[in-house]
């Protein structure tokens, strides 16, 4: 089953930002199902690689959006997606260290637990503002 499933009412009304928030969904699932079958330490490493650049590129979009419609909300949703970003990089670290295998943090659940928090407050407050 999928960690976390996308829901119309996670949408933004922006076509690139829907898009791309369907999109890092799929790549939480994957990587989910990827630490749960153990696949080899450095393809996981890779792919935690990849999935830190495209969660920074898509919030990179979204403060651009925020920005240039001078959004008031901006600093604290900003704030947010920084804690995430400072929080995958500890991941990380901890899997290079070989601490994450030590089942110091769990991945998975953090994404989910924190893209499903974000959809519901950060993002669809933008989603009230931009509509
Ligand atoms: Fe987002
Ligand atoms: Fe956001």
């Amino acid at each position: 089953m999928a960690l976390l499933e996308w829901r119309n009412e996670f949408s933004i009304g922006v076509a690139e930002v829907d898009y791309e928030h369907r999109e890092l969904i799929k790549l939480i699932n994957h990587l989910h199902q990827t630490l749960v079958e153990g696949t080899s330490d450095p393809q996981t490493a890779e792919f935690l690689g990849e999935i830190h650049s495209a969660i920074a590129a898509h919030f990179a979009l979204e403060e651009k959006i925020m920005r240039e419609s001078r959004y008031s909300a901006y600093p604290e949703h900003k704030e947010d997606h920084e804690a995430l970003l400072d929080e995958i990089r500890e991941i990380m670290d901890d899997f290079d260290s070989g601490a994450y295998a030590a089942g110091k943090s769990d991945l998975g659940a953090t994404l989910t637990a924190w893209f499903g928090q974000h959809f519901q407050t950060h993002d669809a407050k933008l989603h009230r503002a931009l509509g």
